[in-house]
């Protein structure tokens, strides 16, 4: 008789969309746990953070948050952000709160090609298409340094100054992650994205950390591609891609076009890793809380339930982690899309369609 696994999971829906494609996350691990005969079992605790809770409290979580969602296994995250509180009060007031104090410094940010989906690169339909964007989690451009001053020189007259740091220490480990990564691909290749041409001190101590990694890695294909050439390279040569490291900022900016290119924003998953364990995983969907769609009930849900598909890969269960990916894509295959994918479903008739396919 196999023995149950319980996995203690925080949910933190959110703002906007969140908590309608968290709840449908959470439908497709209820049913696969459901269906595993007592062997799984997800105990789920969910915290009503976000800019609700702003607009209550002043804060955008509890005080003791971090504390609180330290000891789970994993926490599942949906979007936050709305009209009502500035982007930057609570982004940094929550997600990259958690995501910085839990030291998560790697973000796993995979492109999928969906069956059934029409994404602007038809090449998909003759060819699996994925790649897997790796990004910085913890530094670069997002490290927080800087200022602003000379507001009181009078109106036009203040200055902002925003650094981007890069420690030797911080491009290493990302990147060994990356080729460790590419290790467990059909295609051993990392890319490295850099913009070193313009950024003199940074992105060359970042080449050469890459430089220096790769040696160890004679078996992984390298290339260094810049920033700006590279977003070129996902619309032109996408077959050319496995594994794409890059900084904070950059990497954040080319999975959004991936995701776009592969059809959609909803369609992209995100696990935020701390690689060494001592903190628990952040998975949520890429996009942001959608205001203009949300309440709806039309937002696409297969970016998190991608990334619960990656939860459960982190937390030791492969073939379950398979069985919903192949789900998701015989649900798209067979035509059930929510609009941003030009279809007419809704939110729940796609999580409905994944939940029926688990059992394929
Ligand atoms: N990880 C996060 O929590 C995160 C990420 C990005 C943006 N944000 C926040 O979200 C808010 C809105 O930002 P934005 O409009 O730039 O980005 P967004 O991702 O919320 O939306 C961009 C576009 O994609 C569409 N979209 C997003 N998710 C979708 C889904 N699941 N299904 C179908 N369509 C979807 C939206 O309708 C919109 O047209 C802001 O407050 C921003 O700061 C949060």
């Amino acid at each position: 008789m196999t023995q149950s696994r319980r996995f203690r999971i925080a949910a933190i829906p959110g703002d906007g969309v969140g908590a309608e494609v968290v709840a449908a996350g959470r439908q497709v691990l209820d049913a696969l746990a459901a269906d595993s005969g007592g062997a799984l079992e997800f105990a789920w605790t969910e915290f009503p953070w976000g800019c609700d809770h702003y607009a209550r409290t002043g804060a955008m979580m509890d005080d003791d948050g971090l504390e609180r969602v330290r000891g789970f296994d994993a926490l599942y995250f949906g979007a936050v952000g709305w009209p009502t509180v500035p982007d930057h009060v609570s982004l940094w007031g929550l997600r990259l709160r958690l995501c910085q104090n839990l030291d998560q410094w790697a973000n796993v940010r995979p492109v999928h090609f969906l069956p059934g989906v029409a994404g602007p690169l038809r090449a998909a339909d003759t060819e699996d298409l994925d790649w897997v964007v790796v990004r910085e989690n913890s530094e670069g451009e997002y490290g927080g340094f800087g200022g602003r001053n000379f507001s009181g020189r009078g109106p036009g007259a203040e200055v902002a100054v925003q650094s981007a740091v890069f420690t030797e220490a911080g491009c290493e480990r990302i990147m060994r992650f990356a080729f460790d990564l590419a290790r467990t691909r059909a295609r051993r290749k990392v890319s490295s994205v850099t913009k070193s041409n313009a950024q003199q001190y940074g992105m060359v101590l970042w080449d050469e950390v890459f430089a220096r990694v790769a040696a160890d890695y004679p078996d992984v294909e390298t290339e260094s591609v810049l920033v700006d050439a590279m977003a070129a390279k996902f619309v032109l040569r996408p077959q050319d891609l496995s594994v794409v490291v890059a900084s904070n900022l950059h990497a954040d900016i080319l999975s959004d076009l991936g995701s776009a290119l592969a059809g959609s924003l909803g369609l992209a998953a995100s696990a935020n890793l701390n690689p060494e364990r001592r903190f628990p995983g952040m998975f949520e969907p890429v996009h942001g809380s959608a205001p203009d769609i949300a309440g709806q009930g039309v937002c696409n849900p297969v970016g998190a339930i991608g990334s619960a598909a990656l939860m459960l890969r982190h937390l030791g269960l492969p073939a379950e982690a398979d069985r919903v990916e192949r789900a998701v894509r015989a649900a798209c295959a067979q035509g059930v899309l929510t609009r941003d994918v030009g279809g007419t479903a809704t939110t729940k008739d796609v999580t409905a369609a994944v939940v029926d396919h688990l059992g394929d």
